[in-house]
């Protein structure tokens, strides 16, 4: 049997439930197939700060409820160069605050919302493959408990992460992609302690980056530069809590406060970006189609973007009958999509070590960072950036 439904949305990620809900509250139907279950995909670790104009989409999403009871709202950040730490205050700067609410929460208030509202996501949807995408009505086909099922939809939404099979669907001749790789890694950890600031500590020392970050008042998450092939073996929890210390000028352990970790994991560090994100009745969102290293904590906040976007288009197409916003989606969200690319890349390279044999460029980037924190217009621009650019 072959059920047909408006928009077919691959993955439940944050982009993907979003979209869905978004799209229900407008009157569109949606169809969420997802590879995982849902357990393992409110289980994944990721970052934790959102933008305004995602807090916004939560929102309009009618699933913000909880966020809004449990968020810590942050003025500002800190930054530690070579272990001296200065503030730089947003609320100053720019006027507005980011929010500090965990992705996994984030997913688990989408889907519950979406559930709640009757939404169709259908989890452990193995195989599948797209058909069709440049015709008139795309043909999904999957495996749900053994049995090959098969759907048609007007759309099809690829919000199935960077290893996604949407992305793949898309013939190379009719694509071009953009990347970097960074020579290091993110070593994160997760502890039941409290956090040693009531904002962020971004750290640049010469033994590399670090950051202490939070998920809640009681409840640490926190991140060193190593190497992309680092043994996570060679690190037990007193080498981490030291590194930690030292990088963020604190090594008597005045601030830092240490206790078990719940979690430890290596992230690597990427940029990359799909151009085009449309093909046919494809089209791209969130991480399907770009990467930021974590830096500047944008992913999820691009994914957010990139629904406000397409759902925009699609609302235009099937309320008014209008189609000139659903083809500018891939323009309007790629102008959105490289202006945070080069903010993540800046930070990136601005709080990070490269090899002692890039020498000059060490030097150069650590002069960026001495400029910014001395400059108020440089200042600024951070400021600008890590809250949001406007959609
Ligand atoms: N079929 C169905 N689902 C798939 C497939 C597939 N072939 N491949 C991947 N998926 C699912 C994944 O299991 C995942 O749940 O797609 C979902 C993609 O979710 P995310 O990776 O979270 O991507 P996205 O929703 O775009 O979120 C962007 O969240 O993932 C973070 O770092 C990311 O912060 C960024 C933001
Ligand atoms: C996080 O809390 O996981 C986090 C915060 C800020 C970042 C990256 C990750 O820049």
């Amino acid at each position: 049997m072959t059920t047909h439904t408006q928009v077919a949305i691959i993955g439940a990620g944050p982009s993907g439930l979003l979209l869905s809900q978004i799209l229900h509250l407008n009157g569109i139907g949606s169809i969420v197939l997802e590879r995982k279950s849902r357990a393992y995909v409110e289980g994944r670790v990721r970052a934790g700060i959102m933008e305004q104009g995602a807090v916004e989409m939560m929102r309009r999403a009618g699933a913000a409820e909880r966020l809004d009871r449990e968020c810590l709202t942050h003025d500002g950040i800190e930054i530690a160069l070579e272990g001296r730490r200065q503030r730089v205050s947003f609320l100053d700067l720019v006027g507005t605050p980011v929010t500090v609410y965990g992705q996994s929460e984030m997913t688990k208030d989408l889907a519950n919302a979406r559930l709640a509202a009757g939404g169709d996501i259908r989890y452990q949807a193995e195989d599948v493959r797209l058909e069709g995408l440049d015709g008139g009505r795309p043909r999904i086909h999957y495996v749900e408990a053994g049995a090959q099922r098969e759907i048609t939809a007007d759309f099809v939404a690829g919000c199935d992460g960077f290893h996604g099979i949407s992305r793949q669907s898309i013939p190379a001749d009719k694509l071009r992609s953009f990347e970097r790789i960074y020579p290091f890694a993110w070593l994160g950890i997760m502890a039941e302690v409290p956090p040693p600031s009531d904002e962020l500590i971004y750290a640049r020392h010469e033994r590399g980056f670090a950051l202490c970050s939070m998920r809640s008042r009681s409840r640490s998450r926190h991140y060193l530069q190593v190497s992309p092939d680092e043994d996570l073996g060679a690190w037990p929890e007193q080498r981490i809590w030291s590194e930690i210390a030292i990088r963020i000028g604190d090594p008597d352990f005045g601030v830092l406060k240490t206790g078990p970790l719940i979690e430890k994991s290596l992230t690597p560090m990427r940029s990359f970006v799909c151009e085009t994100m449309r093909f046919g009745r494809l089209f791209l969102v969130g991480d399907a189609a770009h990467i930021v290293p974590p830096t500047g904590a944008k992913g999820l906040n691009l994914a957010a973007g990139d629904v406000h976007y397409l759902s925009e288009g699609l609302i235009d197409h099937y309320a008014k009958g209008r189609g000139d916003t659903l083809d500018r989606y891939a323009e309007r969200a790629l102008a959105r999509v490289w202006k945070a690319q080069r903010f993540s890349w800046w930070m990136t390279c601005l709080l990070h070590n490269f090899a002692a044999s890039e020498g000059f460029q060490n030097r150069i980037h650590r002069a960026e960072l001495e400029y910014t924190l001395s400059s108020r217009a440089a200042q600024t621009a951070l400021a600008e950036n890590y809250v949001g650019l406007p959609y």
